[in-house]
């Protein structure tokens, strides 16, 4: 009885096996979630409220699941901090965590609501995924108690983590990812001690899994693409916009394609806090984006992907970064240069004086070389060629090589590098390119009103030149290649001597 049960299992498996191993593309669907903040309180709220908040958000987050499942999508993906915000200390979050259990446990919420303890949220999150069919992914707070025999345990005798979780299409938790590079001002939240590599095989293809910040590592963002060889990222991100080349859309898309995965990024919707911009991103380019400053709402995206893009013959070559910047010699610079500032970090720029040109500037290790021609030189908007070679040490800590082109915010050069909206200089050409130390540059084009540079009008060159392609005459608002060099990055923070800065 059992073995013929069994038998049967197997056939059944073996089929769903076979006739789903050949789904080639799958339907991916992010929602960008206009986060219902709780109150800001200096006393921890009770359970209950905090799972009446909690609710809040699911119901949005409802509707957005419903809407995707019905209209083909495999997976959604939701924004870190969707279900109860940003707002808190270690004390005041607590009331919204839960015990989070490994994957191995082989849980369905769902139908076993009971087994670990209280997980409203969970039990909510699986019921979700498996009334609808539909592999989910949300971001939700973990707690792990702790006591005296782990010297490392907090003097609340517990961690608190800031946690994805997964769901497959039966409610069963399938992938939980405790966040390892917290963004600083992240307090109510621990650093994990290790390092998780998480991954999620599904019948459209392996999936990895990180969080917003993590976006600038090593561990484990590029692990996951390079050793673990993910076809797929699933990425909750909570991104507040950082003009001119710290924006979610172009950021996050230029990493999809000098990684060469899918990106399935979905961001949260604060306008306030300068939060939007989701979309989903593969090696080839933008499938479908949104970016919205003008209105309070949340906004679903669908997209059909590529399970496996690895093995279709459009699969991009790598780029040799820094070859051709490399192969010439340095263009002369008709004037001093100057510094100027973004995000904390000190620039070398010049001023790109003339309608067309050939301009080097340097920093460190590091040269840019733009050659640019311009539609006409309008008196009333400055540009700068900018170079940076240097660790970047606020907010967290990591090593960049950064060449741009920026519009400067007035022609007062002291603003080139500040946040700007607008450009009307247009143009007709341009190649930038790098002598990087490293592999890992992530290539990107703002044009004026924050609109991403459509792949059509430009191209990356294998030997690693960010060039015009059409002719079509561009307002650029910003250009970079925006490099990581991992090995010289200081350690993680929350780690070791870094933690005593
Ligand atoms: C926040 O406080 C206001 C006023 O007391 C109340 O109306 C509102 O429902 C509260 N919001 C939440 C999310 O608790
Ligand atoms: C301390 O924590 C460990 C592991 O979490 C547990 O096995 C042990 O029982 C705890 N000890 C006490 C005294 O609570
Ligand atoms: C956006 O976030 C800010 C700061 O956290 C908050 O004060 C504001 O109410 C939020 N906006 C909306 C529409 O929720
Ligand atoms: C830039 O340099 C190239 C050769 O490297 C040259 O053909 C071109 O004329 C130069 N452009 C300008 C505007 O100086």
């Amino acid at each position: 009885m059992i073995r013929s049960y069994f038998l049967k299992f197997v056939a059944i498996f073996a089929l769903f096996v076979l006739s789903v191993s050949a789904t080639d593309t799958f339907i991916a669907a992010v929602y960008e979630h206009a986060v219902i903040l709780p109150n800001k309180t200096e006393t921890p709220v009770s359970k209950e409220e905090a799972l009446l908040l909690m609710n809040k958000n699911m119901d949005v987050l409802e509707k957005a699941v419903k809407l995707a499942a019905r209209q083909g999508a495999n997976i959604i993906v939701t924004p870190e901090d969707g279900i109860y915000g940003w707002i808190f200390t270690r004390e005041t979050v607590y009331p919204y965590l839960e015990d989070i259990p490994h994957p191995e446990v082989n849980w369905i919420p769902c139908k076993d609501p009971q087994r670990f303890g209280y997980a409203p949220v969970q039990e909510r999150l699986s019921c979700l995924a498996k009334d609808n069919s539909i592999y989910l992914v949300a971001n939700i707070g973990d707690k792990k108690p702790c006591n005296a025999s782990d010297p490392q345990c907090p003097p609340d005798g517990r961690y608190q983590y800031n946690t994805n979780v997964a769901f497959d299409s039966e409610g069963r938790l399938v992938a939980r990812y405790h966040k390892y590079n917290l963004y600083a001002p992240e307090t109510q939240f621990d650093f994990p001690k290790d390092l998780e590599l998480v991954t999620l095989d599904t019948p459209f293809g392996k999936f990895g899994i990180f969080t917003c910040f993590d976006i600038f590592s090593h561990d484990p963002a590029v692990v996951l693409v390079e050793k673990l060889q993910v076809d797929s990222v699933l990425f909750p991100t909570a991104w507040g916009n950082l003009l001119p080349l710290l924006s979610a859309v172009p950021f996050h898309s230029s990493w999809a394609r000098a990684m060469r995965v899918n990106l399935l990024a979905a961001n949260v919707h604060n306008t306030t806090m300068h939060m939007t911009g989701s979309g989903i991103y593969t090696p080839e380019g933008v499938n479908v984006y949104h970016y919205d400053m003008e209105t309070e709402s949340g906004q679903l995206m669908l997209s059909e992907l590529k399970s496996r893009p690895r093995d279709e013959p459009t699969y991009p070559a790598p780029v040799d970064w820094g070859a051709y910047a490399k192969s010439i010699r340095p263009f002369s610079s008709e004037q001093p240069d100057f510094p100027g500032m973004f995000y904390f970090d000190e620039f070398t720029f010049t001023e790109l004086k003339r309608s067309a040109g050939n301009y080097t500037v340097c920093q460190k290790d590091l040269c840019c070389h733009l050659t640019y021609k311009m539609s006409e030189k309008r008196a009333d908007e400055s540009y700068a060629l900018g170079a940076f070679d240097g660790l970047h040490t606020v907010d967290g800590r990591y090593y960049l090589q950064v060449c741009t082109l920026v519009k400067c915010r007035t022609t007062d050069l002291r603003t080139c590098g500040e946040a700007i909206g607008s450009a009307f200089t247009k143009f007709e050409d341009f190649s930038l390119s790098g002598t990087f130390g490293t592999s890992y540059v992530f290539p990107q084009l703002t044009l004026s009103g924050s609109q991403l540079g459509p792949e059509r009008y430009y191209e990356i060159s294998r030997d690693g030149r960010l060039k015009s392609r059409s002719g079509t005459p561009l307002p650029i608002l910003a250009m970079a290649l925006y490099g990581r060099v991992f090995e010289k990055d200081a350690p993680r923070m929350g780690q070791g001597p870094a933690k005593l800065e």
